[in-house]
């Protein structure tokens, strides 16, 4: 009988891709707090925006809910790596709840400086994604109307804002590209706006946005392993297709993807999102090994080599 030559494909990975330090650190506060506590121990939101990641959690003894008035009193909660608006450890304080707050300190960082940018007396332009849970954790830093959302730089150049002085601050995981626009848009509206010290995109997702870059010319197709409602793994979709990739897909998991989608193709990239665990980019790797000989080549725009230190109360 022949045997079935499976045609080759060859693989770009991007690196660094998959897992950053605040997501590392958010799932191992779970792990952790299950350990030290024992099971359950409810989690407000999706720790990070990763269903593998929450239903591996949830075996082992987490409980997801969507808001702090759903646990009980007497069992330990933790904060989702987004971060959450004051209010929240302000009431598991007046409950006298026992709560681990796994917030980015990435995140955490660019609250402290917006709260001290508007007591300071500046109103914030805040540069992010309506709705999405760090957007609404940073609103929840400042005063009510002491700050504006801005989306698009439409909204820079047009939306309403008081004429007090002014500064921004931005999500951690936008666009690098979209947000220099968005910010280029209010210089030139507002010249007078106070530059932030620091720029509130995280490494990681400036490091992962460059490494597609750097392999989208020569994949005639992009995987990004990531959820949609992960803000940074859509945004490296967008990257790819901008910069060169003809066309850029998101999974979930290996089975959602069709591997005949790479038939006659014969480079592809792959990358994951910050909140997707590398076994899932093997487990598309494997799903394509099914269909073809898959060589791979990892090309590496940055090293990281940033970690973050648990909470005192899981450490002592
Ligand atoms: Fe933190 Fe950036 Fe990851 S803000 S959670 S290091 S994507």
């Amino acid at each position: 009988a022949a045997t079935m030559v499976k045609p080759a494909l060859h693989v770009l990975l991007a690196g660094p891709r998959g897992f950053c330090a605040g997501v590392d650190r958010a799932i191992k506060i779970v792990e952790e707090a299950i350990r030290k506590f024992g099971p359950p121990v409810y989690v407000r939101h999706e720790i990070v925006h990763n269903q593998f990641v929450v239903e591996g959690l949830r075996a082992q003894g987490a409980v997801f809910v969507e808001e702090l008035d759903e646990v009980p009193d007497d069992a330990p909660v933790v904060f989702s790596a987004h971060g959450v608006p004051k209010a929240v450890p302000a009431e598991a304080k007046r409950r006298e709840m026992i709560y681990l707050d796994a917030t980015c300190p990435l995140v955490s960082k660019v609250h402290r400086a917006a709260e001290h940018q508007s007591s300071a007396g500046r109103h914030i332009l805040l540069i992010g994604h309506e709705g999405h849970p760090e957007v609404v954790g940073t609103m929840g830093q400042l005063p009510e109307g002491s700050f504006t959302l801005i989306e698009s730089v439409e909204d820079a150049e047009g939306k309403p804002v008081p004429d007090l002085p002014l500064t921004y601050t931005t999500q951690t995981t936008l666009s690098v590209e979209d947000t220099a626009g968005i910010v280029a848009a209010l210089r030139r509206r507002f010249p007078d706006m106070a530059e932030p010290h620091k720029d509130s995109i995280c490494y990681a997702t400036t490091n992962r946005q460059a490494a597609v870059k750097a392999i989208a010319e020569r994949s005639e197709m992009m995987v990004v392993v990531g959820a949609p409602n992960s803000s940074n793994s859509v945004r490296l979709r967008e990257v790819a297709v901008r910069a060169g990739c003809p066309h850029a897909i998101m999974v979930q998991r290996g089975f959602e993807l069709d591997p005949a989608l790479m038939d006659g193709k014969a480079t592809i990239g792959i990358s994951a999102g910050a909140s997707a665990p590398e076994l899932l980019v093997e487990e598309v790797l494997a799903r394509l090994r099914q269909r073809f000989m898959v060589t791979t080549e990892e090309v590496v725009v940055a090293e990281e080599t940033i970690t973050f230190k648990l909470p005192a109360l899981l450490t002592r």
